[in-house]
């Protein structure tokens, strides 16, 4: 068994994949979903304690404190080959560092602001407390350029999450400011390898530079700015070796601003196991996942043991040639694959969640408009008078929803447009329970959910976490140019 995640450029003429006795394969058995109780606050309401019992209100701080420090600089990385590409990176390297850390850790992550214009991080997915979210003008001033902020908490869930800049994301996340964060189980599954997998697109110029407008019209009016070329960890054509026989544990982030994946395994056998950090509870369809900007995917890969050659991931959104994400190149002894149950943890049991029928519904209409007043954006950007709008208003103009904590409500997102929005609330998850009216079974939780043009999409949420959050939507230009608004977790009046 290998513990190295070794990247190297495979032979891309490599085309034969040997995978005799597909047949062989053993097909991973689900495991009855483990209910670990951690300790739940008292809630007045029956789907709160339902929901706490098995979710954990409060994080378990094991006492150990790690502490991390990232620091946003301008930096040069190689992309395309072309020629240097400038970015701004957490330590000198886009993706920035990995914050990997076991269940219970207490992190304390000192953020410097070595750029010309204020900053901040956000930690996607983990329910921090709420003055730990990271949102400038929501929870806490930007970051100015000198300065440092200390973020400190105890990630209360295990699972794959990230960190972005949550500062004019069109821009910052673009240019590369973000990073994988993995917090581990209590007892990590003996995976061979335990990868992440940072899936990001850069719009460049032939010289291998940034395209420097990050606020073109077309993009803001349409689907965002979508990149020329892919990369994995800030990697161009990565490949990733295993031997036969390994078992892998990967762990896939959209970090695009706008760029949506849709997942083809080809001949590897991938088993979904958690969505947007949560374990799944039972098993996934992995091909034809969709991985929208911000979403998590992570999946259980067995290599045959008489497996050789290249296994491609690819992405086959837009219906074109698929485009290769990852090659994952198989070679040398076989090992004896690991056999466990795949993972499912201590997630909440929310399999009556699409019983529900919440009597509180509350409607998002997403829109957009051209507002024919001054230019908004970037200074005498001409193009910058387009506007996203939630129920009609315009971030930073936003009315705040309240939310009793606690209390159970559906969300529905209406949108009224003809792009896509990956709608992100912050601070909780959410169960998707129906599309254009019809129920759906999905059984796993999301950060995330991508509704496309014209669709309605019906989630429900339990509000657990306190405090005024963040919903927008995850295309950065979107959100940019208007489409957030305010989710309040307010135990006020009970
Ligand atoms: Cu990943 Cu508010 O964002
Ligand atoms: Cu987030
Ligand atoms: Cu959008």
């Amino acid at each position: 068994m290998t513990k190295e995640v070794a990247w190297s450029t495979p032979d891309r003429s490599t085309v034969a994949v040997a995978m005799a006795a597909a047949a062989a394969i053993v097909v991973l058995v689900v495991g009855a979903l483990a209910v670990v109780g951690r300790s739940g606050s008292p809630g007045s309401l029956v789907e709160r304690q339902n929901f706490t019992v098995q979710y954990g209100q409060d994080p378990l701080p094991s006492g150990t404190v790690r502490e991390f420090t990232l620091t946003a600089a301008t930096g040069v990385t190689t992309i395309s080959g072309a020629g240097p590409t400038d970015v701004w990176a957490f330590n000198g390297s886009v993706p920035g560092p990995e914050i990997r850390i076991g269940l219970g850790d207490t992190v304390r992550v000192t953020v410097t602001n070595d750029l010309q214009v204020p900053t901040s991080v956000h930690w996607h997915g983990i329910r921090v407390p709420h003055s730990m979210d990271g949102v400038p003008g929501v929870t806490q001033a930007p970051i100015a350029p000198g300065e440092s902020f200390v973020y400190e908490f105890t990630p209360p869930d295990a699972g794959t999450f990230w960190y972005h800049s949550h500062k004019r994301g069109n821009e910052q996340l673009e240019r590369g400011l973000y990073g994988a964060f993995v917090v581990e189980d209590d007892v990590p599954d003996p995976y061979t390898q335990d990868v992440t997998l940072l899936i990001d697109d850069w719009l460049l110029k032939e010289d291998g530079k940034l395209d420097p407008d990050f606020d073109f019209g077309e993009d803001i009016r349409h689907n965002g700015r979508w990149g020329s070329d892919l990369t994995i960890n800030g990697v161009r054509d990565p490949g990733l070796n295993a031997r036969p026989g390994e078992r892998l544990r990967l762990r896939l982030v959209n970090t695009s601003t706008a760029r949506i994946y849709t997942l083809d395994f080809g001949l590897l056998q991938a088993v979904g196991v958690a969505v947007d950090g949560l374990y799944a509870g039972s098993p996934l369809e992995a091909d034809g996942f969709v991985l929208a900007p911000g979403n998590r995917l992570d999946v259980d890969v067995t290599i045959p043991v008489d497996a050789s050659g290249v296994f491609q991931i690819s992405d086959g959104f837009t219906g074109g040639d698929p485009l290769t994400l990852v090659a994952i190149n198989v070679e040398g002894t076989p090992v004896e694959p690991p056999s466990f149950d795949p993972p499912n943890g201590s997630v909440p049991d929310w399999s009556s969640a699409r019983n529900w029928h919440p009597d509180r519904v509350f409607e998002l209409a997403l829109t957009g408009e051209e507002a024919n007043s001054q230019p908004v954006g970037l200074a005498g950007d001409p193009e910058g008078d387009f506007r996203w709008t939630i129920n009609g208003r315009s971030w930073p103009d936003a009315s705040t929803h309240i939310a009793d904590l606690g209390g159970t409500e559906k969300l529905r997102f209406v949108n009224d447009s003809s792009a896509f929005h990956p709608m992100h609330l912050h601070g909780q998850f959410f169960q998707v329970i129906a599309r254009d009216g019809v129920p759906v079974r999905e059984g796993h939780f999301r950060d995330v959910v991508l509704v496309g043009a014209g669709e309605t999409v019906d989630v429900v949420v339990v509000a657990t976490d306190e405090g005024t959050w963040i919903l927008h939507c995850h295309i950065q230009l979107h959100a940019e140019y208007g489409m957030a608004t305010l989710y309040e977790v307010s135990s006020a009046g009970r």
